[in-house]
């Protein structure tokens, strides 16, 4: 898979890159990030991105024709093209399987306050928001779209993590939590690991954490208001 990343942030992805499962990915040719900074496509000797929003207001929007050139170098034939915006569709594990599949992919974050509306609505494959709140740009957005998604490619886990037990995978009773899991010590100040994991019954071991994949409910969005 071939990821693109248009931002005004570039070093933002450089530790992200290398760190981890997805650097990995990456030194063993599964996927290739390229990083690329929106200014080398600015419309003005200022580098300018970005302009004032006709009708008044605050803040300033990126630019329709500095995204048009963009996708004119970027596009190519085959790339999903998803811009991050908070008012894109919620992404979620269903999406991260979908764009799995997808060869080649160009994410473009924005900042400021966001895209000139002809962007989302004409200029892209698709608006992607990871949750319903406002971040100051698209970049952190965006490398959770990139892990999400990378970590799903074939040979990118080991098989000592498989993803098959990953919470949110798809199974026949639904999309489920993951069981609890737990390590050495047995007994933490009281705090004991469950019996049956302990003993080398695989069966019962495996019956007794599907009883404990939840569903979501009770997980609903914590809207802060218990802490008021
Ligand atoms: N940019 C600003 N907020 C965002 C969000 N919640 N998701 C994706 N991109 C964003």
């Amino acid at each position: 898979m071939e990821i693109d990343v248009v931002t005004l942030f570039p070093k933002m992805f450089e530790g992200f890159v290398e760190a981890g499962v997805l650097g990995r990915a990456k030194k063993k040719g599964l996927v290739k990030i390229n990083v690329h900074d929106m200014r080398k496509w600015a419309w003005n000797d200022y580098k300018a991105v970005d302009d004032r929003p006709f009708g008044g207001g605050v803040g300033m929007v990126i630019r329709p024709d500095v995204i048009g050139e963009v996708l004119k170098d970027l596009k190519g034939k085959s790339k999903q093209v998803i811009a991050l915006s908070a008012k894109g569709k919620r992404f979620g594990q269903g999406k991260a399987e979908e764009l799995s599949k997808v060869k080649k992919i160009l994410l473009i974050c924005g900042r400021y306050e966001g895209f000139d509306q002809r962007i989302l609505d004409n200029m892209v494959n698709e608006v992607v928001s990871i949750g319903d709140y406002v971040l100051s740009g698209g970049e952190t957005a965006a490398m959770v779209v990139i892990e999400a998604v990378t970590r799903l490619l074939p040979g990118v886990l080991g098989k000592d993590e498989s993803n098959q037990e990953d919470s949110f995978t798809k199974t026949e009773e639904g999309r489920k939590i993951e069981y609890g899991q737990y390590t050495r010590p047995e007994n933490y100040k009281g705090l004991k690991v469950p019996e049956i994991l302990r003993g080398g019954d695989h069966e019962k071991i495996r019956q007794w954490r599907n009883g404990r994949r939840s569903d979501q409910s009770g997980r609903d969005e914590d809207d802060g208001e218990k802490s008021k």
